[in-house]
Parts: structure tokens; C-alpha cells; sequence
């Protein structure tokens, strides 16, 4: 059975076929519109989502899918009532043919895939993984700057939560000649677990406390928001935010990614710069999704 759970299950080689999937979907969408007729796909997310889930949903039903979905399980669902991921799957595999999750636990996509009754798509394990963001990021790199190979990449904010920035290192580093370069205060660090895994592929690590330490022909800023969802208490001085005057330090090739949601990290004084690309990004993923949907099916 497939499953889409962590970035580690990729090689590159999956990653360039998902690529050029990816684009063979968007430019022929009707070819694709009835792949999924006869599947129905359940989402369950038990966090907040805007693109997420709902990039998700269109997918699905842009294949033809349909859709039941709990936008709110972590209060609307029987998991109020204490009911375990493993009963949820069990009992959802008898109405839907694959699920998509996002819950705040990071071994719940694992979990889920465990009784192993249908397709689990990880939308967001806790701290941990946001595999399907991570490929939608790697395209959307891919797209911009036309390699991946060689490029230097800033990741800056939330190192410590920002699962995003963890899938999307796991899927780096299966490139060659990366730099990676991490700009957070101490208190939102890179995990060593990661730091240890880039090394492992060869892969400089260096920390920067400065967007002046960063190189000015950078590549990509990888900017993200303080998860603060994910711990107590407050945080201070915390964000390096990206304005109109930090971006014309760097190169007019460096480009500006977040998953989304911003919330002061980037100064929509920016948004009309064609470096900033995460509306873009953001919008790639409709596209990816329903590759994963179509691969967990082995309908592409
Ligand atoms: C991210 C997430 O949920 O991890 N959002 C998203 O899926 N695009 C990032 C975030 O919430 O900060």
C-alpha cells in the first residue's frame, strides 16, 4: 500500500518524476479529471489549515474524487471522546479509500498508516513532517531558479518547530553541493538531529544570528513564522523580518518562499517584488497534491 508520510521516503529520482508530473497535470487537467471517479477521499485535520486542506480538497476533486471532511477533529471528531488515530482509521477505512491527516502529533501519519487499511497522506505531523509541502517547495525552487543542485538556501524563523523546514531538509539533501545556511535566535535553533543529517550528506551547515551573515547571492530565503502553537510562555526579538529594504541587500535572483500562513516575518510591502514567490509557491501545491493523489492510487 502507498503511503505519503515522511520526506525520507523520496529519493531523487522520485522527486524529478513528481516534478515533471506535476507538470504534465496542470497542462493537461482534463485528461485527468475522471482519474479518481471512483474513489472517495476522507481529510481529517485535526489543526488549523487554510491551503492545506483545502488544496487538498480541490485536488481531489479536480480527479474526480469526493470528499468527506472533519476541518475541526480535534473537537468535532470521537477523538474528544479519547477514541485512538489507529480506531479512527480503522473505522474511516470502511467508508473512504485513502485519507488525508494533519494532527499535532508527530508519529500520527505513522500511526495511521499502521493498521494499514487505506493510503494515509501526512498534511502536517506536529513538529515533525509536512512531506506534501516539502515537494510543492522543491518544485516551486525547481521552477524559479531552473537547478537545485548547487544552490545556497536560507531557512529562517522557526528552525526548532517548523516542520516544514524539516521535510524540506530531508528532501535537500539529496541534492549535491547544497548550502544551507540557519538564521533564528538560539532559542529557535535547528535541532542537532538535523544538523547531524545534513553533515551525514555532506552538506555545510551554518548558523547565522544576522541576515547580513547571509551571502548576497543566496538562492532562496526560506522564511517561516514562530510556531507558537507548539510551545508555552512568550518569545521575543524572535523574527527577522523580510522588508523591502532587507530584500535589496540581496540579489535581484534571490527568491522568497513561506509555506504560509505570514504573519509579520514578511512586510506585504514586498509582495508585488518578483522575488517574492510564495503566493506562487503556495498555488504549485494544488498541482502537486494531485500528483500524491493520483500516485497512492497508481493512477499515474
Ligand atoms: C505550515 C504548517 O502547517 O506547518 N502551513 C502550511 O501547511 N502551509 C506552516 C505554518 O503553519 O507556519
Amino acid at each position: 500500500m502507498k503511503h505519503i508520510l515522511s520526506s525520507d521516503q523520496f529519493t531523487r529520482e522520485d522527486l524529478e518524476e513528481i516534478i515533471e508530473l506535476t507538470d504534465k497535470v496542470r497542462n493537461n487537467q482534463k485528461e485527468y479529471s475522471h482519474k479518481l471517479d471512483d474513489k472517495i477521499i476522507a481529510v481529517m485535520f485535526y489543526e488549523p489549515s487554510t491551503r492545506t486542506r483545502l488544496s487538498f480538497e480541490t485536488a481531489a476533486l479536480k480527479l474526480g474524487a469526493k470528499i468527506i471532511t472533519t476541518e475541526n477533529a480535534n473537537v468535532a471528531s470521537s477523538a474528544t471522546k479519547g477514541e485512538t488515530i489507529e480506531d479512527t482509521v480503522k473505522i474511516i477505512s470502511g467508508y473512504a479509500d485513502a485519507m488525508v491527516i494533519r494532527h499535532r502529533s508527530d508519529t500520527s501519519a505513522v500511526q495511521a498508516a499502521s493498521v494499514n487499511k487505506m493510503p494515509i497522506l501526512n498534511a502536517g505531523a506536529g513538529k515533525g513532517e509536512h512531506p506534501s509541502q516539502s515537494l510543492l517547495d522543491i518544485y516551486t525552487i525547481k521552477k524559479k531558479k531552473g537547478k537545485i543542485d548547487g544552490i545556497k538556501v536560507a531557512i529562517v524563523g522557526d528552525l526548532k518547530y517548523g516542520r516544514t523546514i524539516h521535510s524540506l531538509l530531508r528532501l535537500l539533501s539529496l541534492y549535491d553541493n547544497i548550502e544551507v545556511y540557519g538564521l533564528s535566535i538560539d532559542a529557535f535553533a535547528l535541532p542537532q538531529e538535523y544538523i547531524d543529517m545534513l553533515k551525514e550528506k555532506g552538506i555545510e551547515y551554518k548558523t547565522c544570528n544576522r541576515f547580513e551573515e547571509l551571502p548576497r547571492d543566496i538562492d532562496v530565503i526560506y522564511q517561516t513564522r514562530i510556531q507558537t502553537e507548539r510551545f508555552e510562555g512568550n518569545f521575543e526579538n524572535a523574527e527577522f523580518i523580510i522588508d523591502q529594504k532587507v530584500l535589496d541587500t540581496f540579489s535581484k535572483d534571490t527568491i522568497i518562499l513561506h509555506p504560509l500562513p505570514r504573519v509579520t516575518e514578511i512586510s506585504p510591502e514586498i509582495d508585488d517584488d518578483p522575488r517574492a514567490c510564495y503566493f506562487e509557491q503556495a498555488h504549485n501545491g494544488l498541482f502537486v497534491r494531485m500528483v500524491l493523489l493520483l500516485k497512492v492510487f497508481d493512477r499515474i
